[in-house]
């Protein structure tokens, strides 16, 4: 890689995500996933009775092990015995709950199972023109994919020299052809982000026949809302498309709830590519951890806390890592990625995947804070 060198000084010692949250006074809740090596019958007992391998812990998924939230838990439960019934009156209030948090109207929302709905309708969008689509590579590769798959041109530039999407090279790559630009903000998998007021200004130098698609999948982890997300230029009548979803900082990610945010027009023609519809247990539990503010915020702290015990120990093993707005760390091994993920998961840790063309490099999801600091161990006992 040619830029790794020039890379670490700056992503070295980088401020990163934590940006001084506070953790005092906050509750910790139940993890779903608090259990790794320590739980579940011993290995014996589990080959014995056919049991596969214990699960690793896993730093994989960018999942949040806190979810759900208790407001979420409990509106589950009270919905279950209403699972036989279409809903159809739940979907539309939770249109309504999110338009009006936005200052939007309801006809700007759509309801997905999982914010990979939203980005393969707008994959598929941009397939129909037909036309050309341009993202970064590495990122969240869903739309690539799909988009492919649905027989549009897909351009892919490399990202810049501090691992974000390369606005500049983006704009000048843009040509008659192109009917979708995808950003994800912040990137997964580097954690990096541009600001919203570059986003803004790339935005409205576009020919407005070109849609953005801004996936904030991990914007409300730490970021300022008012300021760094693009929900307000759809309030503007822009031809953007802002995906979110609830599977991170809400850590509802097994009940497949995101939502799209854009003009009436747009979500009329993404309506008509939908496949399918959300469950009753998933818009119950995503409308109650909506408005669970404190659950969103220890998730937060609990997420930011797994962040700097990891940083701190990249810091310690002088391994550079890119400065991360996300519930997750993308950091030099030093050697082969695949390898390092290996020799991980012989210590019970299931990391991602490699990155290309970042070959050395490995992310790390937040699993709990007990598991970061287990992690963080074995980091020690690799590098030290
Ligand atoms: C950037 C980004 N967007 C979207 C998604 C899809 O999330 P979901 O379909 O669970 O909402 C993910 C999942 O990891 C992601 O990293």
């Amino acid at each position: 890689m040619t830029h790794a060198l020039s890379r670490r000084a700056l992503l070295r010692g980088a401020p990163g995500f934590v940006g001084g949250l506070s953790l005092a006074g906050l509750p910790r809740f139940a993890a779903g996933q608090a259990t790794g090596p320590a739980s579940g019958p011993p290995s014996g007992q589990r080959a014995a009775a056919g049991v596969p391998a214990r699960p690793a812990i896993r730093l994989a998924g960018n999942e949040n092990p806190y979810g759900p939230g208790p407001a979420a838990r409990a509106a589950i439960a009270a919905a279950t015995g209403d699972s036989w019934k279409y809903p159809i009156m739940e979907e539309m209030a939770f249109k309504a709950q999110i338009a009006e948090r936005e200052g939007l109207s309801p006809r700007h929302v759509l309801i997905g199972d999982g914010s990979s709905e939203i980005l393969h309708i707008a994959a598929l969008l941009a397939a129909t023109a037909p036309g050309e689509v341009l993202t970064a590579t590495p990122t969240f590769d869903l739309v690539a994919v799909q988009a492919r798959a649905a027989g549009a041109t897909v351009r892919e530039l490399p990202l810049d020299a501090q691992m974000r999407f390369d606005l500049p090279a983006l704009r000048a790559a843009v040509t008659p052809q192109t009917r979708l630009i995808y950003v994800c903000n912040p990137n997964n998998p580097t954690g990096t982000m541009v600001s919203g007021a570059a986003l803004r200004t790339f935005i409205a130098a576009l020919p407005p026949d070109i849609t953005v698609l801004v996936d904030e999948a991990y914007l409300e982890l730490s970021a300022d809302m008012a300021t760094e997300s693009m929900a307000p230029l759809v309030h503007g009548g822009a031809n953007v498309i802002v995906a979110r979803t609830f599977s991170k900082l809400h850590g509802l990610a097994g009940l497949r709830i995101g939502y799209a945010l854009a003009r009436p027009d747009l979500i009329e023609r993404m309506t008509r590519l939908k496949l399918t519809s959300v469950s009753s247990l998933g818009l119950a539990a995503a409308a109650a951890s909506y408005g669970d503010m404190e659950f969103q915020a220890a998730s937060r702290s609990h997420i930011a806390e797994g962040v700097a015990l990891t940083t701190a120990v990249l810091d310690e093993l002088k391994r550079p890592y890119a400065p991360t707005r996300g519930n997750f760390v993308f950091f030099d091994t030093g050697g082969p990625a695949r390898e390092f993920i290996g020799a991980m998961r012989g210590q019970g840790f299931s990391l991602g995947r490699p990155f290309p063309p970042y070959d050395s490099w490995c992310r790390v999801s937040m699993g709990t804070v007990e598991q970061m600091a287990a992690f963080a161990a074995a980091l020690r006992g690799h590098f030290g």
